[in-house]
């Protein structure tokens, strides 16, 4: 029987993920086992990896069965087994030897992360056949493996899945359909939000959540999913905020659309969605703060000055969330799809409207006075921290976009304690 001679911790690692591996082939999740070619793969492979691996030895001496030196590699198993355009795969090699150290060489795809004999590794965006290789060395020799992995068109290996604005745009939500979502849509920021977001792989990772469909699903075990986001396929009709992100999954693994998917993707769950990318729960320093509509509806996320900023009761009290401002009903057949805010959904409780639009030109007014001031600091003023709060209150209500819409309290009092607080060059009050 052919074994490594595991040394050290990293050793342990490499095996404790292993059994991790297995665990999760044999695991409970029901469509993993759906979705095998061979129902009873998971479980074959699970025999066998445990055969080869059982008694593997943890140091070098003392090891009654296994086989020292020379180096061999006897073959690379990989998980899942049949592999499509942007998986990721796990490797284990098998083989024998000790105090060896590994290099792991790809053709095509990346390795997300190497152990020793162990390997995660993301298929690249098309269909090739790429070649893995691990090389195993010590003081003694080296031993090479090479296996060939064919990477096949994309196909879902788990349902639902998205299928992309294109076909609920055409298919049914047009003009000429059973509404004009589509077309209220198709011209909105949502549609266009990719674009903004830059196609650089570094800001796919950090960006794509919230500016494309599907990026990222995980199971509850912590899983990338196979589902057709967006990370799977990297196709422009995933680009954007479509509908599928937030009525979420709409199609089979075949792509065909759920006959229940109406019931499923319309419903109150909806008026939430919004709260999943219009937040920015770590705002620290002006220069990140992105998106804060949640926070500011909240009253957080801005300098106080260490006082308790007061805050409209918005974020309490409207019924169904941000789609209660939101979802224009009043203009044409599918306008709510521009989610653009609607003037006349204020008058349920504010029936003096004009009132409102006085108080939010106020903001605007703080808001601009508050940026001409810190224009005007000197590159000494910006070393201090009255600056920098001054700053990252400004860019809170600036990036929340509603000038006191959302909350006015806390928009107001924080623009007017930073105008206290900051004064460009010459302030001798600083903190
Ligand atoms: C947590 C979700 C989320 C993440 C992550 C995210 N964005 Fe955004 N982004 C949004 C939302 C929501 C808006 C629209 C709201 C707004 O304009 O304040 C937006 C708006 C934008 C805009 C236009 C408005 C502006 O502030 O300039 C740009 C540009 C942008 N994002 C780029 C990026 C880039 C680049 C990244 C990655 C570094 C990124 N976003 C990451 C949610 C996110
Ligand atoms: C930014 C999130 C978002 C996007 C993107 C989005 N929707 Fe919606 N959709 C909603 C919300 C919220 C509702 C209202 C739910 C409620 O009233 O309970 C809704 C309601 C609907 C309804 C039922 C009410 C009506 O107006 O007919 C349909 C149909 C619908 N959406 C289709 C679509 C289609 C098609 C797309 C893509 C072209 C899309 N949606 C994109 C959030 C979204
Ligand atoms: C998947 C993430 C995501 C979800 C869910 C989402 N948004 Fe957005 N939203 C964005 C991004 C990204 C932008 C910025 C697009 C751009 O300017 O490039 C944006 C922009 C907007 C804008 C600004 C429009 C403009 O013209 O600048 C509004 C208003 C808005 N969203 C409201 C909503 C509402 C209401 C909901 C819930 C029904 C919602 N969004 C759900 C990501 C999201
Ligand atoms: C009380 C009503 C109300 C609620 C609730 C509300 N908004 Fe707004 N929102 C507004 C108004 C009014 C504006 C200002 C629109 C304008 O200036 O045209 C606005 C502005 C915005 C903007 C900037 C729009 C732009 O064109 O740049 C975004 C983004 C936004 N809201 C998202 C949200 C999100 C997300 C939520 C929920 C977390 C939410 N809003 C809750 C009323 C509301
Ligand atoms: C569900 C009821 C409700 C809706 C809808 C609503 N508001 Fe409010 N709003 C309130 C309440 C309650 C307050 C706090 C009491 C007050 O000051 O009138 C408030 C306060 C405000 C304030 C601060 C006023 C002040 O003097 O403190 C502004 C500005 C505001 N709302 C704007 C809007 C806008 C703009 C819309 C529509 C886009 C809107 N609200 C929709 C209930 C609502």
């Amino acid at each position: 029987m052919m074994q490594w001679k595991m040394t050290g911790s990293a050793g342990e690692t490499a095996q404790a993920r292993m059994s991790d591996g297995l665990h999760q082939l044999g695991g409970s999740h029901p469509s993993i086992h759906r979705h095998l070619s061979m129902p009873l793969l998971g479980f074959g492979l699970m025999i066998l990896l445990t055969t080869l691996f059982a008694g593997g030895c943890a140091e070098d001496d003392d090891c009654p069965i296994c086989p020292t030196n020379p180096v061999n590699i006897s073959g690379i198993l990989l998980y899942p087994e049949t592999v499509t355009v942007g998986d990721t795969l796990q490797f284990w090699a098998t083989g024998r030897g000790s105090g060896m150290q590994f290099q792991w060489i790809t053709t095509h795809g990346r390795f997300l992360e190497t152990d020793q004999n162990w390997a995660r590794w993301k298929a690249p965006a098309s269909p090739v056949v790429a070649s893995v290789t691990l090389v195993a060395f010590n003081d003694d020799g080296s031993s090479t493996f090479t296996k060939a992995i064919t990477v096949s068109p994309y196909k879902p290996r788990h349902a639902p899945t998205y299928t992309g604005a294109a076909y609920c745009g055409l298919e049914c939500h047009q003009v000429d359909g059973h509404g004009s979502n589509y077309d209220a849509w198709v011209h909105s920021a949502h549609a266009n939000a990719y674009g903004r977001q830059g196609e650089s792989p570094e800001t796919q990772g950090k960006c794509a959540a919230c500016h494309t469909v599907g990026y990222g699903d995980i199971d509850e075990r912590g899983w990338d999913i196979h589902n057709g986001g967006f990370d799977e396929i990297p196709v422009p009709g995933l680009q954007g905020v479509q509908c599928e992100a937030c009525h979420g999954p709409l199609a089979n693994a075949d792509g065909e659309i759920l006959d229940e998917h109406g019931e499923l993707a319309i419903g109150d769950f909806l008026i939430d969605t919004c709260k999943g990318c219009h937040t920015d729960d770590t705002i620290e320093w002006a220069e990140d703060i992105h998106s804060p509509q949640v926070q500011m509806l909240a009253g957080e996320g801005g300098y106080g000055y260490e006082q308790t900023i007061p805050s409209s009761p918005h974020q309490d009290i409207v019924p169904r969330g941000c789609v209660t401002c939101h979802y224009p009903t009043s203009g044409e057949e599918g306008s709510s799809h521009t989610f653009a805010a609607d003037p006349t959904s204020c008058s349920a409780c504010h029936p003096e409207a004009s009132g409102i639009d006085l108080r939010m030109n106020e903001v605007a007014d703080l808001l601009m006075l508050l940026k001409a001031e810190l224009s005007q600091a000197s590159e000494e003023d910006k070393l201090y921290y009255s600056y920098e709060w001054a700053l990252r209150n400004a860019t809170l209500v600036e990036k929340d976009g509603s000038s006191g819409a959302h909350n006015y309290e806390y928009s107001k009092t924080l623009l007017n304690l930073s105008l206290q607080n900051f004064e460009p060059s010459g302030n001798m009050d600083r903190n």
